[in-house]
């Protein structure tokens, strides 16, 4: 079964002792830590910073799993840096952002005239990151048949641009990621497993910020120490702010945070008022009359679309087909928003 051990990775570097990461403490901010780009002084983040260290002086491929905004291209970006290959490029691709058809061309290049609209030889990733590290973000995303090549290029150290018949050496030390569980993602979404075990030579799980005991508190303090300094001021957290911070479990985790901490930074006057997101939904609700709704000054754009749609579905009495039209989306489009929004949508719906 596939299935990865992120207790035991495979590889380590400097015999047994164990190296004590060089962290930093964290200027502005008391009791908050920093190694390479990233910040937390929660144990889980210790014992992180401590197999960055390992895996960083070797040339193991990595695979960094966690869930979306926990910082894993950071995590990526440290172990470059921290690497012999920090002065050479640090190469980041989004395998879900790149059409199938293109991604070979894109990873490994490809000459002229080798597919319609290829007028002139590019160079790949693969190449721009010679020397250097490349880092293939949501790597599950990948077709199958796409994922052989990366195999190949992986075991071998070589490749071909696409319609060229050099075979090209390089000198890259790959790091992938993903938000999904590697082996459920072997299961049900085609990520080949010879390919997971290539990349999860060493493994690394990027922490969710509900599992990082106290990070939270201390890198929203952080965000706002260095919004302050950007911005000269010297804004400071309410005492409800902190209650939130404990008491909210960020499942977008320090994506989330920081973005909070910033909208309620831009509001303040003085004092930020960072809202409870639950509490927030509630007491900012966009008022409706007749056929206009106000929405709230600083309502994420998210939850503002979410409003209008809901709103507009009332407004129809319930019929979709209606509300899709006043919207200028299709109908498709209004049950996938509709579906995406779930029971909370339901609720919201049933009490406007
Ligand atoms: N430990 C950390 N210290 C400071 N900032 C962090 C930390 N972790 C994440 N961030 C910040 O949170 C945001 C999200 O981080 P990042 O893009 O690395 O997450 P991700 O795991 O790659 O997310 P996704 O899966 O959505 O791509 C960035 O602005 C990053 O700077
Ligand atoms: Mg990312």
């Amino acid at each position: 079964m596939a299935s990865i051990d992120l207790d035991s990775p495979t590889v380590s570097a400097g015999g047994n002792a164990s190296p004590q990461a060089k962290q930093r403490v964290a200027d502005g901010v008391a009791g908050l830590k920093s190694y390479g780009l990233l910040y937390g002084s929660s144990p889980i983040m210790l014992d992180l910073y401590e197999q960055i260290e390992r895996v960083a002086s070797t040339d193991a491929t990595a695979l960094i799993i966690g869930e979306s905004g926990t910082g894993k291209e950071l995590i990526a970006r440290t172990i470059h840096d921290q690497s012999s290959r920090k002065d050479a490029a640090f190469v980041a691709v989004n395998c879900g952002a790149i059409p199938d058809e293109l991604i070979e061309a894109e990873l490994f290049g490809h000459e002229k005239g080798s597919f319609t609209g290829a007028v002139q030889g590019r160079v790949g990733y693969f190449e721009h990151a010679n020397g250097g590290t490349l880092f293939l973000d949501e790597i599950t995303e990948m077709a199958p048949v796409r994922q052989v090549k990366l195999l190949r290029a992986l075991e071998t150290g070589t490749f071909y641009r696409v319609g060229g018949t050099d075979l090209i050496s390089g000198n890259v030390r790959v790091i992938a990621a993903t938000n999904r569980d590697p082996a459920v993602a072997v299961k049900e979404n085609g990520l080949r497993e010879d390919l997971m075990y290539r990349l999860a030579v060493f493994p690394l799980r990027a922490p969710p910020l509900r599992e990082r005991d106290g990070d939270r508190e201390l890198l929203a303090q952080h965000f706002l120490v260095q919004l302050n300094q950007q911005e000269g001021t010297s804004k400071s957290f309410s005492k409800r702010s902190i209650e939130t911070l404990r008491t909210w479990s960020w499942p977008g985790n320090v994506r989330e945070l920081k973005n909070a901490v910033y909208r309620a930074f831009i509001l303040a006057e003085k004092t930020v008022e960072l809202p409870h997101p639950h509490l927030a939904s509630r007491v900012k609700k966009a008022v409706t009359q007749g056929d206009a709704m106000s929405v709230w000054i600083g309502t994420p754009l998210a939850d503002a679309q979410k409003q209008i749609i809901l709103g507009t579905l009332k407004y129809c009495g319930g019929d979709k087909r209606r509300a899709a039209k006043a919207l200028g989306v299709s109908l498709k489009t209004l049950y996938n928003r509709l579906s995406a929004y779930g029971d909370e949508g339901a609720e919201e719906e049933a009490e406007q």
